[in-house]
């Protein structure tokens, strides 16, 4: 069955005039890809290819130069409460609390809820993410970047949006708090079938999280390379998750890229004239088992006639 998927990016092309009138900065051109609803997809890619560009696209708070993005059958042509959005930059409103931060978008997704569901559904989601106690009635200009972002991470999950876009949201927290919160989206995602769109720098996050990595290649005029499927099945522990043998295939294939590929393949798809094409499919996690006898797998030719070899005083080993 060839199911719809939720969102689909369709020959994307994103431009910023030069400053001083000169050529303008093509950041990608031709993106195409699509995102099936219940799906959690992370994007990689270097500082400054674009990732933070296609997701003010797909949250509609930016206008690509051409091209598409069609969720459920329309095209998005601005902001929705569908779409939740954790920014890079947290984004919260510098005149409320914490807490009021929360409540706005609660209140506007759910308005016919009274004031004390609206109230307890923000507590909820803030104690969710370890902010309570007093500190909820702070001010974002009065709490730390690592708290900014947790309100901002609190408000995403608590308008439940069908479709969760999230800009590094981890990126300013403490290992532990990151680990926990972590573990909190992948319960929320996993109870609701959200659909996420997360953008992160940080691999293994992305291996413990996603069901498929986007790998976005250097820009100007980058590209959404590959789509690695990560074959590692869930619940995934952290702490176990690095000795299934599908870990450092993965891995190995994902810093590979970063270190090497994505330099070069857009340079590749331009001289091969594949430039509108769907990133391909890449499953380094799948190792082949290597067949033991002929009856496992008669294509291989076995060789009989084992050489033997010697000792110099002419004795077999
Ligand atoms: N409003 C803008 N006007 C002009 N150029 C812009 C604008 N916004 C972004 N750019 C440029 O577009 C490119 C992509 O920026 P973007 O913020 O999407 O990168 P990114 O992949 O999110 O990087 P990072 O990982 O550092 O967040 C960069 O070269 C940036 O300088
Ligand atoms: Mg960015």
């Amino acid at each position: 069955m060839n199911k719809k998927p939720l969102l689909s990016i369709q020959n994307l092309t994103t431009r910023y005039p030069s400053p001083d009138g000169g050529e303008p900065l093509t950041v990608f051109e031709n993106a195409n890809f699509d995102i099936e609803e219940g799906e959690f997809v992370c994007i990689i890619g270097h500082s400054g290819c674009g990732k933070s560009t296609i997701m003010n696209v797909l949250a509609g708070l930016a206008t690509a130069t051409s091209g598409a993005v069609i969720m459920d059958e329309k095209e998005v042509r601005g902001p929705s409460l569908d779409r939740g959005v954790v920014f890079q930059n947290y984004s919260l409103l510098p005149w409320m609390s914490a807490l009021s931060n929360v409540i706005f978008g609660v209140r506007a997704r759910f308005p016919k809820w009274n004031r004390k569901r609206i109230r307890d559904h923000a507590y909820k989601h803030l104690d969710m993410v370890g902010l309570g106690k007093g500190t909820e009635k702070r001010k974002p200009s009065q709490l730390s970047g690592g708290m900014r972002q947790r309100v901002s991470i609190a408000r995403a999950f608590a308008i439940q949006p069908k479709l969760l876009l999230l800009d590094e949201p981890f990126g300013a927290l403490d290992a532990l708090t990151r680990g926990t919160i972590q573990d909190e989206l992948i319960r929320v995602w996993s109870k609701t079938g959200q659909t996420v769109f997360m953008i992160t720098h940080d691999v293994d996050e992305a291996i413990l999280l996603a069901d498929r990595i986007l790998l976005m290649s250097n820009g100007p005029y980058a590209t959404i390379a590959e789509s690695v499927v990560i074959d590692i099945p869930r619940p995934r522990k952290r702490a176990d998750i690095i000795h299934h043998e599908a870990y450092y295939p993965i891995r190995n294939h994902l810093v590979e890229f970063l270190t090497t590929r994505s330099e070069t393949v857009a340079a590749e798809d331009k001289r091969s004239g594949e430039l509108n094409r769907h990133p391909k499919t890449v499953r380094p996690g799948i190792i082949p088992k290597q067949a033991v006898t002929e009856q496992d797998n008669p294509t291989l030719q076995f060789t009989r006639d084992i050489p033997t070899y010697s000792l110099d005083n002419g004795a077999p080993i």
